[in-house]
Formats: C-alpha cells, structure tokens, sequence
C-alpha cells in the first residue's frame, strides 16, 4: 500500500514537471492573448465582465436570428452569471426576464445592475441550484442559456427541469463552446496555454495546479472547478434522450477547417461552438 502510493505520488510529480515545462513553452511562444480581465480588482472584474455579457447577448440575438424573437416574451437567462445578457434582454423588448445562477455573488452583482438600469421591476434574479431551478410550472416562453451548457454538473437534471418551467411549444436556445475536446476545451487557457494540456495530464495536475494559483478552496476534480466534460458527442446524446423536440443542431469549427466538420475525431478536436434549439 505505501509503495504504491509511493509510486502514484512520483507519477502525479513527474506528470506535473511535464505539464510546467510544457506550457512554459507555449506561454513564450505568447499564442494565448493577454485576458481584458487580466489583474482587474473583484469589483472592476464584475462591471467589466456584465459589460462583455451584454455584447455576447447581441451577438447571442443574430446567432439565432430570425428564430429568436424575445419582444413581449417572458424569458429565462438559465446561468445569468452577473446579468448582463438579462439586463440587455429586458432593454430590448422583454416583458419578464428571470436570471437564475448557482453563484450567490453573481446573482447578487446582478440585482447592483438592475438597479443601476433602473430595471428591477422587469428583471428577477434568483438563486438556483446544480440541478433545480426556483420557477413554477409552465411560466416561460423561452429559455435561453449562453456559455452554461459545458458547466452543467447534472446537465439531465437541467434539461428535465427546464421543460417543466417552460410553456407549450416554447423553446431553450444554447449557444456554448468550446467543447471538452477543443484544444481549450478546459477553459484555463491563461494558466495553460499549451494546446489539449487537459487531454495530455491528468485531471489531478491541471485542477492542482489551478488550484494552486486561484487559491479558491476548490477540490481536485473537474467538477468542483464548475466543468462538466461537455464534449459535441455527449451534448448530442443528452439533448436526443430529452423529452425535447431537437428543432437545430449546429457546429462551429477552428476557421478553415471547415470541410472536415463531418469526420468524427477532427469534429471533437476543432468544434469551438455548439448551437441548438430544443422545442418542447
Ligand atoms: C461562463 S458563465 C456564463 C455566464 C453568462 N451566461 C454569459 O454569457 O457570460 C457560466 C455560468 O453558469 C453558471 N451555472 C453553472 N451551473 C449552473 C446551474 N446548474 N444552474 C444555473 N447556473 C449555473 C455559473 O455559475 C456561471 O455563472
């Protein structure tokens, strides 16, 4: 017993030496940009990123032009993050946008920019949990979630829970990327740069050596730092298995690559961004 943890603790050593060495590489290569939210304080980092939502959110409408129409609508921002993509659908038409999150900071900076908008009447922002959400019964027209879908710890749960909330003949449209197998599909690409460094270590290396940098008390699985492996193959099995009508399904590939969007493999290691919309 104490060889062999002996043995797996030289392992993880060496394993993690490599993954260092590595990404020093990549990192003096600079192929990954320096973030816009690089060395922001807690509070700048909050106005700063529902800014960058509201941007996403426009871009979210004309992804899913002219399908998505929210003017009159009583929306759902499922994992609103600090609201910026409620806010700016409550601005554009909206009759009632519910954000919900699993984050109590996040929800609570949301509430600050309703009230900066001067919008807390028509925007409610709520607590929910890693797989129920704090809504009645058939009250929503449409459900829309942005980058939430590769966080999704019980994502079964979520789309369970998301046709309960919705009306008849409503819909959920998903936008997210990158996909598990994508070369950031780990979404630490400021700490790795080194392409697929999540596929080449162990998950105990990369989230110890994340953890070893956020100092965030997080555990040492992927899991605990909110990612859920979300590769286009298990999307694609949870969303047929759902008692949702699959209305879109669509993939966005690394640019020009395009022609090999079919091939299995290369479609996992290249797709940066699904896109879908469920009806039930
Ligand atoms: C990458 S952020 C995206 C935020 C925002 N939608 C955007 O477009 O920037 C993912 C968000 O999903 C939230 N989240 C993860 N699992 C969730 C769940 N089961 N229910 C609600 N929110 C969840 C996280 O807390 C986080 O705020």
């Amino acid at each position: 017993m104490f060889l062999t943890g002996n043995v797996k603790g030289c392992f993880v050593k060496g394993y993690r030496k490599a993954c260092i060495g590595y990404n020093k590489l990549f990192k003096h290569l600079k192929v990954i940009p320096v973030s816009k939210f690089h060395n922001l304080d807690p509070e700048e980092y909050c106005w700063r990123y529902a800014e960058w939502e509201m941007e996403k959110a426009r871009e979210f409408d004309m992804k899913f032009a002219p399908y998505l129409d929210i003017k009159g609508k009583i929306v759902l921002d499922l994992g609103c993050g600090f609201g910026g993509q409620s806010i700016y659908m409550a601005l554009n038409g909206a009759k009632k946008v519910y954000g919900v999150d699993v984050d109590p900071r996040r929800v609570e900076f949301s509430r600050k920019l309703a009230e900066k908008y001067r919008i807390s009447d028509r925007v409610t922002f709520l607590l929910s949990t890693d797989k129920t959400l704090p809504l009645q019964d058939e009250i929503l027209d449409i459900i829309i979630m942005n980058d939430v879908f590769e966080h999704l710890i019980y994502p079964k749960e979520i789309l369970e829970e998301c046709h309960r909330v919705l009306k008849r003949n409503s819909q959920v449209f998903i936008s997210f990327g990158p996909p598990w197998y994508h070369p950031y599909g780990s979404h630490l690409k400021s700490i790795f740069p080194g392409p697929w460094s999540h596929l080449l270590f162990p998950e105990k290396v990369i989230v110890g050596i994340r953890n070893d940098i956020k100092r965030d008390g997080a555990g040492d699985k992927y899991e605990d730092i909110g990612l859920a492996k979300m590769s286009v193959r298990k999307f694609r099995r949870l969303i047929y298995q759902s008692k949702f009508k699959v209305a879109y399904f669509d993939i966005h590939m690394v640019k020009d690559i395009y022609p090999l969007k079919h091939v299995p493999i290369i479609k996992e290691l290249f797709c940066n961004e699904v896109r879908c919309i469920l009806e039930k």
